[in-house]
Parts: C-alpha cells; sequence; structure tokens
C-alpha cells in the first residue's frame, strides 16, 4: 500500500482532527503518501483533494471540527455518484481510503467496496454514539461534555431563582446525549425518542416536588423527541408553574475535544491505518471495554443500543 487517502463525511465533531492527525502521521511514519478529500463524499466525486503529510497535521489535535471540512453528498446516493467516486480513486492512484464519520457514511462505505471492491476502513465519528461494535464513537464525549458544561450554568440560575428549565439537546434519532446529559447533570426528567413519555405524570411528579418545596426542576429534552418550548408550554399550562427554556444546538458540535476524544482518534487513526496495510476492507474500527476491534462495515450501520432503561430508572431514583 503506497498512497492512502482520507476523508471526513457527516456531521463534524470534536475529536475528528485528532483523527486525522493519527492517520496522516501513522502512514507517513510507515513510508507512504496521504490524501485528503475535502468535505467528505463531495470532494471525492469531484475530485477536490490536498496532499497531507506530517506538518499539515501540526496544530490541530487540540482542535475541533476537522481540517479537511465535511459535508452531506446527495450525489453520493446514486450509483452513478458513487462511480465517479470510485473513478477519482483509480485516477489518484489510491490503494486505500479512511472514511471518518456516522452512520450514513458507512454505509456509503460499504457500498463503495460491494460495487467496486474499493479498499475501505471506517472510523466512527458522531455525537449521537450510535452506531453499532463501538461502545463510543469519535464526537460523543465531547458533545456530552459541552451540554453538561452548560447545563451546571443552567442549574445555577434555575435553583437560584427555583425555576423550572426545559433544555434541548441535540439527537435526531438518538437519546444519547440527552440521557447522558440527564444523569452527569442530576437532572430530574429526560425524554428521548426510545421511550415516550406521559406529559400528565411529569407534571404530576413537578406538581407534588412543588408541594414538598421543590421547586426547581431541569428537564432533558433530545431535539428528536420533542421540541423543547412545546414541552415548558405544556408544564406551565398543568402546573401553573413559570418555566423557561434554552436549546442547546450547534454549540455541542463543537469545541476543545476532550482528551478521551483525543486519545479514541490518535488510537482509532492508528488502527484503520494498519488494517490497511494488512488488507483488510469493508469493516468499521470500534472500541470495546477499551480495546481496539472491528465489525463489518454494513453491520455497524445498525443502531447501537441505548441500554435507556437502566439509565433512566437511576435518573428517577437519583432525582
Ligand atoms: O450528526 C448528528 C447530529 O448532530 C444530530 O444530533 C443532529 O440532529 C443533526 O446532526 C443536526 O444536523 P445539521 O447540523 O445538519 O442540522
Amino acid at each position: 500500500m503506497k498512497r492512502i487517502a482520507v476523508l471526513t463525511s457527516g456531521g463534524d465533531c470534536s475529536g475528528m482532527n485528532a483523527c486525522i492527525r493519527s492517520v496522516v502521521r501513522t502512514a507517513v511514519f510507515k513510508g507512504m503518501e496521504v490524501v485528503g478529500f475535502l468535505r467528505g463524499y463531495i470532494g471525492l466525486v469531484n475530485n477536490e483533494k490536498v496532499i497531507l503529510n506530517h506538518r499539515s497535521v501540526s496544530g490541530i489535535i487540540n482542535l475541533g471540527g476537522t481540517i479537511l471540512k465535511t459535508g452531506r453528498c446527495k450525489e453520493f446516493y446514486t450509483y452513478e455518484g458513487r462511480k465517479l467516486a470510485f473513478e477519482n480513486l483509480v485516477k489518484n492512484n489510491i490503494d486505500g481510503l479512511i472514511v471518518i464519520g456516522g452512520n450514513g457514511s458507512f454505509k456509503g462505505a460499504h457500498l463503495l467496496c460491494k460495487e467496486f471492491g474499493a479498499k475501505v476502513i471506517g472510523i466512527p465519528a458522531t455525537i449521537d454514539n450510535d452506531i453499532l461494535g463501538t461502545d463510543l464513537s469519535l464526537g460523543a464525549d465531547t458533545a456530552v461534555n459541552v451540554a453538561i458544561d452548560a447545563l451546571d450554568k443552567i442549574r445555577d440560575t434555575a435553583t437560584s431563582l427555583e425555576r423550572i428549565f426545559v433544555v434541548e439537546v441535540m439527537g435526531r434519532d438518538c437519546g444519547y446525549i440527552a440521557i447522558q446529559t440527564a444523569l452527569a447533570g442530576g437532572c430530574e426528567e429526560v425524554l428521548i425518542p426510545e421511550r415516550d413519555f406521559d406529559i400528565i405524570k411529569i407534571c404530576e411528579e413537578i406538581t407534588e416536588g412543588n408541594i414538598r418545596g421543590k421547586i426547581s426542576w431541569i428537564v432533558i429534552v433530545a431535539e428528536g423527541k420533542a421540541k423543547a418550548s412545546d414541552i415548558a408550554k405544556q408544564i406551565t399550562q398543568m402546573t401553573g408553574l413559570e418555566t423557561r427554556v434554552v436549546v442547546l444546538g450547534h454549540i455541542q458540535r463543537g469545541g476543545r475535544p476532550t482528551s478521551t476524544d483525543r486519545i479514541l482518534g490518535a488510537r482509532m487513526g492508528n488502527f484503520a491505518v494498519e488494517l490497511l496495510v494488512k488488507g483488510y476492507s469493508d469493516i468499521a474500527v470500534g472500541i470495546e471495554h477499551l480495546n481496539l476491534r472491528t465489525i463489518s462495515l454494513e453491520e455497524a450501520t445498525q443502531k447501537r443500543p441505548l441500554y435507556e432503561d437502566e439509565y433512566y430508572k437511576l435518573i428517577k431514583i437519583l432525582t
């Protein structure tokens, strides 16, 4: 293997840069050349690229986002788009490709292997942490820490003014950030896509708490489950108590990567290059009980279990 390529695809997340750095420096260490395609599969389809060397990845281990840019490529959903992408791999003499991304990116990577025999390894990177075969995806730890940092500040004012706050966190299809934030932030309630909720019951609990003298509440809502503003309105209507809404939004996607994400990026990037060199393809890397492992790209696109019942029970016991 003489020349490999790397790209970041889908939603950006912290830790991607640490991972690019590891891919590039491991490959250079092994005497290989590295090409970085820009904006994910968009750059692969349009042949937009940069040559990456040891120096091009200096000073990025501590940066959020991705120096290669990222994107969601509509063309890559089509056979013709993927064919163009494969032709660009051939044209650029790329022996193997590393795709750093989430679910959708892995689906595309698998098709590139299946339809054209491309050699591809996937590295899981998504704040949603919903990829099967890995305890943790890049970016998830930083996102949860960003949310908790914000939540601690919200709690200061919530407690002082004895108010109810409804805080919306990211997670279109997955309650990972919500449930982790709720547990780590000592929140009273959490609404996630994986669980039904009963607003009447929640309001009864708030009213009962209020009678006992507990007035400050924090309810976490995953964006995929409901709108925080709607939940807040319903709580005010049913309990007569004042509510405030905070939508954390895209701040959860940025920021300095935590040490966990930097180390994960370093380990996974190195492992992915090793695997390409050994001739593996159509697989994703993952981490399980702190050990690196592999899983087929196709399998990895299935949703990782959230263990929401255990977490939810604990959140309610500890409230
Ligand atoms: O990448 C996952 C994610 O951050 C989800 O948590 C969120 O719902 C979605 O992406 C937001 O996507 P966009 O940045 O395109 O609005």
